[in-house]
């Protein structure tokens, strides 16, 4: 299993040297939440602060869109240095056209789907993607808990891949740590977000450990 680390969960004030340490402690991807304020009830930050710190690591920055119009901003982020960028099938902008601009800064391009949004949203995008993230929680905050009721959701979306026989990975994001791992990685997850379960740890490297070793 992949392990991206969520900032959400670090110290803002120090957000570069977070990154550096989470670089140190093992993380596959940073997990860089991007939230408006309007497409979820929270508020974080956009593509300056990712340029700023972008040098503190050479991980891939995985940047989750949590935005109404991700299509306006993709330029942004992509000059910002993401690696990347997922956006929300529920958001106002254009599906087809926000993929191909991804696609067309030369980055990798995921949809990222609520809890109400059923697998089959994805379906018709699926052999334009390189991932699909799936949401365990409602977006907006960390430290929440973990749905497995989104685990069926999981094995739809690569029982399809699988059948297509394309390379897309599926990413689950919101609530994963020790307890909930398994099921995850049971369902078919490739790549797990976590915020809580590394910055909360006593020691980020092994908890990255333990939950890689899924
Ligand atoms: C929630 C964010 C998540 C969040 C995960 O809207 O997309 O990335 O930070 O945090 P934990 O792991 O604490 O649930
Ligand atoms: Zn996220």
């Amino acid at each position: 299993m992949l392990i991206a680390p969520s900032l959400l969960s670090c110290d803002f004030s120090k957000m570069g040297d977070e990154i550096a340490r989470m670089d140190k402690a093992g993380a596959d991807w940073m997990h860089l939440d991007v939230m408006d304020g309007h497409f979820v009830p929270n508020l974080t930050f956009g593509a300056p602060v990712i340029k700023w710190v972008r040098p503190f690591t050479d991980k891939p920055f995985d940047v989750h869109l949590m935005i109404s119009e991700p299509l306006k901003y993709i330029d942004d982020f992509a000059d910002a240095g993401a690696d990347i960028i997922t956006f929300h099938i529920e958001s106002d902008s254009d599906i087809d056209k926000t993929i191909e601009k991804i696609k067309n800064r030369g980055l990798k391009a995921g949809l990222v789907l609520k809890p109400k949004t059923p697998a089959e949203a994805v379906f018709p995008y699926l052999d334009k993607l390189d991932l699909v993230l799936v949401m365990t929680v409602e977006p907006g905050f960390g430290g929440q808990s973990f749905m497995a009721d989104m685990m069926p959701k999981v094995e739809a979306i690569k029982a399809e891949i699988t059948r297509r026989g394309i390379d897309v990975l599926i990413e689950a994001d919101g609530g994963i740590g020790d307890a909930t791992i398994a099921e995850a990685a049971k369902a078919g997850v490739d790549v797990s977000v976590a915020g809580t379960a590394v910055f909360k740890a006593e020691n980020p490297s092994e908890a990255i450990k333990r939950l890689a070793a899924f």
